[in-house]
């Protein structure tokens, strides 16, 4: 990792001055920037210049992270793992779960695995974005978590807003917007008995930066922080936002449930209003959007009245207007 922080200034370095600094020769030096190509990190090599990360990044940093984080929410968290690399966060959390611990937090800055909704990838390369699992557990079982993805996602829109992404909003059930473009999602997955307590691993991903390749390798279209502000994002401090946010929400949610964000949820709607089409196992069913009931189920009308739709494997478009 040591190389890429020398990069992050966004500046050309020869690879004599890079191996001056590591100590290492510059054989060593082009052998360790093979290894980050190969992990996906964008860099430009230029005869007689040197090398340059393409988009230069802040790298993830525990203390810096900490350094934001409200005492509170520490007090909270019982653990927290940072990987260069993971398969998905979520699960290296499974694997916590199954040792017996709960309460952690797991960020990575690659995933090789990184899994989305409905069994799609999630496009996860280096040093980019964010990637974060919490572990939690919950003491009223499967049935009271029915609104929580779409909590995190007021969550998470908060600590957006307070870095200063104002039109940030949601689209039902868990998706993070900028108008039409998917800026980032929540994946949640269960743990645990019907009635008594269980597991809930919380996986958020946010696209701060996606390189033109990436997009592309997208099958909807997306949007990330760099386009929308031009500038690089403060990773540590916004992932450090997104955590606080987020714990503090899932000890509220333990108390509340969905009720108590129910209507910031319907201030971020992006459909509402809107006609759509939602995509079940049965079938297509087009109706225009009225928002969320305080279960978190979407209330959709159709002509023969009003559809609470319960979250489960389903998927929501726009309908285009001819
Ligand atoms: C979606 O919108 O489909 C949900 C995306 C969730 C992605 C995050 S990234 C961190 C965590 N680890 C994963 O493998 N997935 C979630």
């Amino acid at each position: 990792m040591a190389i890429l922080n020398l990069l992050v200034d966004g500046q050309f370095h020869s690879g004599e001055a890079l191996g001056a600094s590591l100590g290492i020769s510059r054989a060593a030096v082009s052998k360790q920037m093979s290894v980050w190509r190969d992990l996906g990190v964008e860099l430009d090599v230029v005869r007689n210049k040197g090398y340059r990360l393409r988009q230069p990044f802040e790298l993830l940093d525990e203390t810096r992270i900490r350094s934001h984080l409200k005492p509170s929410v520490q007090a909270m968290l019982q653990g927290f793992i940072l990987k260069q690399e993971t398969t998905s966060t979520n699960d290296e959390l499974l694997r916590q779960l199954k040792a017996g611990c709960s309460h952690l937090l797991c960020l990575a800055e690659r995933q090789t695995a990184g899994r989305g909704r409905r069994g799609r990838e999630w496009v996860s390369p280096y040093g980019c974005n964010f990637y974060g699992s919490f572990s939690w557990t919950f003491e009223r079982g499967f049935g009271a978590l029915e609104g929580l993805s779409l909590a995190v996602g007021v969550a998470v829109a908060r600590a957006l807003k307070s870095y200063g992404v104002e039109h940030v909003g949601l689209k039902w059930p868990n998706d993070l917007m900028i108008g039409p473009r998917k800026l980032g999602g929540v994946l949640i997955e269960v743990q645990g008995e019907g009635g008594g307590p269980c597991d809930a691993i919380i996986g958020i991903g946010v696209n701060f930066w996606l390189s033109p390749a990436h997009e592309a390798g997208i099958d909807k279209e997306v949007v990330s922080l760099y386009r929308y502000f031009g500038d690089a994002v403060r990773r540590n401090e916004l992932a450090a936002g997104i955590i606080n946010e987020v714990v503090l929400l899932l000890s509220e949610y333990e108390a509340d449930g969905f009720a108590s964000v129910v209507s910031e949820w319907r201030q971020l709607d992006v459909y509402r209003g809107q006609r759509v089409s939602i995509t079940q196992h049965q079938g297509v069913i087009e109706g225009v959007a009225e928002g969320v009931d305080e279960s978190g189920a979407l209330l959709l009308r159709v002509d023969d009245g009003l559809l609470h739709i319960a979250m489960g494997e389903v998927s929501l478009r726009a309908v285009s207007h001819v």
